[in-house]
């Protein structure tokens, strides 16, 4: 019977490139080269590659609309940025009204060229990070940021040649930097792209997507105003199942894959539709753009709790503080100078855990917990609500 150390040499010599390492290995050996040194600059190359933490300078801002604004930011040291896929994101850091805090804002820049990155930042209403990011940054103002990090890309072995982007606002911006990606590079890709914003002002790179329609064959945009003016010559309305349906047109919709990014309530309106068409979930990939608003119209919200009910949060050994079951936890713990590790802020990334020892919590379907999760009392704190008395272990 072979044993462990044979069996695994066996199946590493069917890994494709396994001798050539090992050959390359042995020459390196026969150099006097010391290994070891060898792992170390692995290593420095991998955290070069993803780095934890960015020095970032604005260097330009440009307002797309009345309400969003484009920061080009570059990399303090002058050195080019780290590689990314078009659809991540970097999370911002920022000390806000005397708490620190931290927003995931996607690229709408090419990933073909490092030299910059742009992240294109929409007002929210109510909102907090966003306002100091539109109304007190200016040009040459450092920032921190964590590396590139995120799911929400084009796989080619598994999505295939056909993408499908339906995006809602701010949603526009991984949108932008696929469609820019595939035209640098020369993906063999198309690319639909069914845009939804509120008012005419409020289209962000309406001119730049209006440009790279005429230039490109591969893309095809659908833009919608839901609420316009009298005057507006473009479509009207929301997205509904016969428009989708139309936009669509012919063909097996589940040879396409498709990307959804908006609020949510359009996220969810988009899947609904979707799945009314026949689309198989697996073609369907959602970044929900941060917690959602209104936790109290959703499903699941528990009747009986009022938006503007207040409930107390005691962190088991260190305080307690009051906030709104409408905020989300993590929120009003960082107004209350506790934070917690967080990347994604929209319920994916799980750095934010943290358990819950008593008390009652609403979950969106953002939350993508683990089953144990909720047997033992864990909850992705940027997307919970509590909705009573809780208290928690950090
Ligand atoms: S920060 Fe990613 S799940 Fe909360």
């Amino acid at each position: 019977m072979p044993n462990d150390n044979s069996s695994k040499q066996t199946v590493l010599s069917h890994v494709v490139g396994y001798q050539e390492v090992v050959d390359h290995q042995q020459e390196l050996i026969k150099s006097g080269t010391d290994l070891s040194e060898q792992k170390g600059h692995v290593a420095n190359t991998i955290a070069s590659l993803h780095p934890k933490r960015l020095q970032l300078t604005v260097t330009d801002i440009v307002e797309n609309t009345p309400s969003t604004k484009t920061l080009r930011v570059k990399a303090s040291d002058g050195r080019t940025l780290p590689p990314f896929l078009a659809g991540q994101y970097i999370n911002l850091f920022a000390t806000v009204e005397g708490s620190d805090t931290a927003r995931p804002y996607a690229m709408s820049s090419s990933p073909a060229q490092l030299s910059y990155y742009d992240l294109t930042i929409k007002r929210a209403t109510p909102g907090f990070v966003t306002h100091h990011l539109l109304d007190a940054v200016k040009v040459g103002d450092q920032l921190t940021s964590t590396g590139p990090m995120g799911t929400f890309y084009h796989n080619p072995i598994f999505h295939g040649e056909q993408l499908v982007f339906l995006a809602g606002g701010s949603g526009i911006a991984p949108a932008m930097t696929m469609i820019r990606d595939i035209a640098d590079q020369n993906k063999p890709l198309s690319f639909h792209l069914i845009y939804l914003s509120s008012f005419e002002t409020d289209i962000i790179f309406e001119q730049e997507l209006r440009e790279l329609n005429e230039a490109h064959d591969f893309l095809t945009i659908h833009s919608l105003v839901s609420r316009p003016t009298e005057n507006y010559q473009g479509i009207s309305g929301r997205i509904t199942l016969d428009k989708l349906q139309e936009f669509l047109g012919e063909g097996d919709l589940n040879e396409r894959m498709y990307y959804i990014c908006g609020p949510t309530p359009f996220n969810e309106s988009c899947r609904e539709q979707l799945t009314a068409l026949s689309v198989k979930p697996r073609r369907i990939r959602i970044e929900a753009n941060g917690p959602p608003k209104n936790p109290e119209t959703l499903d699941g919200w528990p009747q009986e709790v009022a938006a503007e009910k207040e409930i107390t949060v005691t962190i088991q050994g260190k305080g307690s503080f009051k906030a709104r079951v409408d905020e989300p936890l993590l929120n009003s713990m960082e107004r209350n100078g506790y934070g917690a590790e967080n990347a994604c802020r929209s319920g994916e990334c799980s750095l934010c855990r943290v358990k819950v020892v008593s008390g009652e919590v609403y979950n969106p379907v953002e939350a993508k917990l683990r089953k144990t999760d909720a047997q033992y009392g864990w909850c992705h704190s940027c997307v919970a609500f509590p909705t009573e008395d809780i208290e928690i272990i950090l």
